[in-house]
């Protein structure tokens, strides 16, 4: 693979800057920010009033921890535009997440914060090995969802040709990277595999292909997909974090020089790791819930934004600012069976150690009497004949000896799992809700 890492002098000097510039640089920002959020949205007020803290209480970065924290719910019950901190007028823009449950969750952004959002999506590409000059083909879904336009704006920052395709249409994806001969490729990881499910197909090689590398998030994924993707391409796959109530992709990104987790763009999103069940702030390198604090956000400022996702935070290899390790998993997707916590992230690694398996996988959970069970879908690989049955036992033994559970496994042909084009739904829960 190509040495893509940026030329140090093309960095954000921030990047780079001492843990001092930065800490300090973040009190300021903090210090505006619960300031703008207070005085600006009546939620914010109201709850930093019952908390008794008030933003002169910030004097350090750990006294943000006297703050209250803000769910997805709080802004369910500001919809649509009940946190946004400007007059609707100065909004330029919201997006909105699906909203499988309920009303969606309503994002504003002004014409600065996108401003921001773009250099952050910038910053994030050529942490990736992208630069000026490159072709990017962006297959996040455009619309809503904030991939898409996200990785657009970011893109055309940096100074790449864009090629704004958006999700589906899988022929057509693999024509236009066959016809245009992009040098980056922005999609989910899963909706990676159906692309190069699509290059199979038609009896291309997808080492031969102009990719040079892929920023692949919105979703969970492990350093074996890694792998798996970027020996079916020759490039590189690095990592790209994000939600919507923060900004958008663009938060987080992986550097493509060390590929070790990734580095949090600390200068204008401030990070806490909670105990989930306490919320009290656990310390660096340990394991629990990713929270958000925006520092420049205009139009819709976070405070303590609980994501759910669980991960911890390492320090600063390629950049001064801390990593992130890789998410493995939303406290949502976590399937207790038989008291046993799962993660699909762990499942995944599982399936991929073994050669007639192939990537694509599902796993469903029913429950019989009080006991929950789990089978997990995975296709064979093709050509993989005999060998898949054998590799479905294998699978359910690897799982029973290294994560403790007796799951079912369910070794399907080929094509026998459904393709997503963005997010891949990865667990079916057909358990009676209670
Ligand atoms: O998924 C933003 C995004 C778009 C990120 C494109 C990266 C690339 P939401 O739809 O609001 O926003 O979903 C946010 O997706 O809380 C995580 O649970 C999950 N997620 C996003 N990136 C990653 C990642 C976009 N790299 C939710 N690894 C987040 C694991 C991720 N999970």
């Amino acid at each position: 693979m190509l040495d893509l890492t940026p030329p140090r002098a093309s960095l954000d000097p921030i990047e780079i800057a001492s843990r001092d510039e930065i800490a300090a640089l973040q009190l300021s920002r903090l210090k505006l920010s619960l300031r703008h959020a207070y005085e600006n949205v009546p939620h914010y007020k109201r709850a930093f009033d019952a908390a008794g803290v008030h933003p002169d209480d910030c004097k350090t970065l750990a006294d943000l921890a006297k703050f209250p924290f803000t769910s997805k719910a709080d802004l369910r019950d500001n919809y649509p535009f009940g946190m946004f901190a400007v007059p609707r007028d100065k909004v330029a823009r919201v997006h909105a997440s699906s909203g499988t449950t309920g009303k969606p969750t309503v994002v504003g952004y002004t014409l600065n914060d996108i401003d921001v959002w773009a250099t952050v999506m910038a910053r994030s590409i050529r942490a990736a090995g992208g630069k000026a000059g490159m072709m990017c083909h962006v297959a996040y879904g455009y619309g809503l969802f904030t991939g898409g336009l996200g990785a657009h704006y970011g893109a055309e920052k940096l100074g790449c040709t864009v090629v704004p395709i958006s999700g589906g249409m899988t022929e057509r994806q693999v024509s236009l990277i066959e016809d245009f001969r992009p040098d980056i490729i922005m999609v989910t990881p899963s909706y990676m595999l159906a692309i190069l499910d699509e290059f199979k197909k038609r009896g291309l090689d997808p080492r031969a292909s102009s990719l040079k590398v892929g920023i692949f998030g919105a979703e969970p994924w492990t350093n074996s997909m890694r792998s798996e993707i970027e020996q079916a391409f020759d490039m590189h796959a690095v990592d790209i974090y994000g939600l919507s109530e923060v900004m958008g992709p663009g938060v987080a990104n992986e550097c493509v020089e060390t590929k070790d987790g990734l580095h949090i763009w600390e200068d204008h999103f401030y990070p806490e790791i909670i105990d989930p069940d306490t919320g009290a702030v656990l310390p660096d390198g340990e394991m629990g819930e990713l929270v958000f604090t925006s520092l420049s956000k205009e139009a819709m400022p976070v405070i303590r934004y609980r994501t759910r996702d669980l991960t911890r935070l390492l320090p600063g290899t390629a950049r001064s600012m801390r990593r992130m390790e890789k998410v493995t998993g939303r406290s949502d997707d976590m399937m207790i069976v038989r008291g046993v916590n799962v993660f699909p992230t762990q499942i995944e690694e599982k399936l991929l150690e073994i050669e007639a398996l192939s990537a694509h996988y599902q796993i469903v959970l029913t429950r019989e009497g009080r006991m929950d069970e789990m089978e997990v879908k995975v296709e064979a690989r093709h050509g993989a004949g005999d060998a898949a049955l054998a590799a479905g036992k294998h699978l359910a033994k690897r799982i029973k000896d290294t994560i403790g559970i007796s799951a079912g496994v369910n070794v399907l042909p080929p094509e026998g799992i459904e393709r997503s084009q963005g997010k891949a739904k990865r667990i079916i829960d057909l358990r009676p809700k209670n």
